[in-house]
């Protein structure tokens, strides 16, 4: 049985209270916390530094935190990063001139690494660095923002993948999904073979809903996806 993890992206929190708003979402049932790290440069969007993971790490944040480093470049932020206490750090590869290296960096920082592709990125990519990294994060939009629409074409995507890692024996290797998961589509996107989901505006922007309600019917439409 798969198991499933979902990955709350802060990115749609109200950002005015990020330490509670991450406790109710831990609290809910989300299993790790996505945070979608943004510089206005590699992407037309500017969010939150390596301090504001420190600062929930301090607040008392002990779930892993999932970074998705949509910046370039990206070795300086991994550092950061790994100092403030991330467990993932996954960057885009047309954002590192050394795409070994910086995978290396992360793994020597005692972080687990991670390749981010964007929707019309080549999977060429993972050709010689599968045995560095524990993460592979597939884009179901383009980055740079939470609330958009799910391209149905990841679903290919995320199929290709899985077979590559069946294949290989490297199903220890996470495969990620980011962008557009929502209770209507998360079924098929585990059907596809996604085990892990980031989910921000589906679970944040219903705020008459709770987080529990959300969270609960995404893992039963997850649940239906092994049947
Ligand atoms: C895009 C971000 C979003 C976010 C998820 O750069 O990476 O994909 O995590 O946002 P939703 O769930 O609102 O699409
Ligand atoms: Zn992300």
């Amino acid at each position: 049985m798969t198991e499933f993890t979902i990955a709350a992206s802060i990115l749609s929190a109200n950002l005015a209270c990020l330490g509670t708003e991450t406790t109710a979402i831990l609290n809910a049932g989300a299993n790790i916390i996505h945070f979608d790290v943004m510089d206005n440069h590699y992407v037309p969007n500017l969010t939150f530094g390596p301090m504001i993971c420190e600062a929930l790490r301090k607040y008392g944040i002990t779930a892993p935190i999932d970074v998705h480093l949509m910046t370039k470049p990206v070795d300086n932020l991994i550092i950061d990063f790994a100092k403030a206490g991330a467990n993932y750090i996954s960057f885009h590869p047309e954002a590192s001139e050394h795409i070994d290296r910086s995978l290396q960096l992360i793994r020597s920082l005692g972080c687990k690494a991670g390749l981010a592709f964007n929707p019309a990125t080549p999977l060429d990519y993972l050709e010689y660095v599968l045995d560095k990294i524990d993460l592979i994060l597939l884009m179901s939009v383009n980055p740079g923002f939470g609330g958009q629409q799910f391209i149905a074409s990841s679903i290919s995507k995320i199929k290709t993948v899985r077979q590559l890692l069946i294949s290989n024996k490297l199903e220890n290797i996470h495969l990620e999904v980011d962008g557009g998961i929502k209770q209507d589509n998360i079924r098929a996107i585990a059907a596809a073979g996604t085990d892990t989901f980031v989910v921000g505006s589906e679970i944040f922007a219903q705020k008459h809903k709770n987080y529990q309600t959300i969270i609960t019917n995404l893992r039963t439409e997850l649940a239906k996806s092994t049947k």
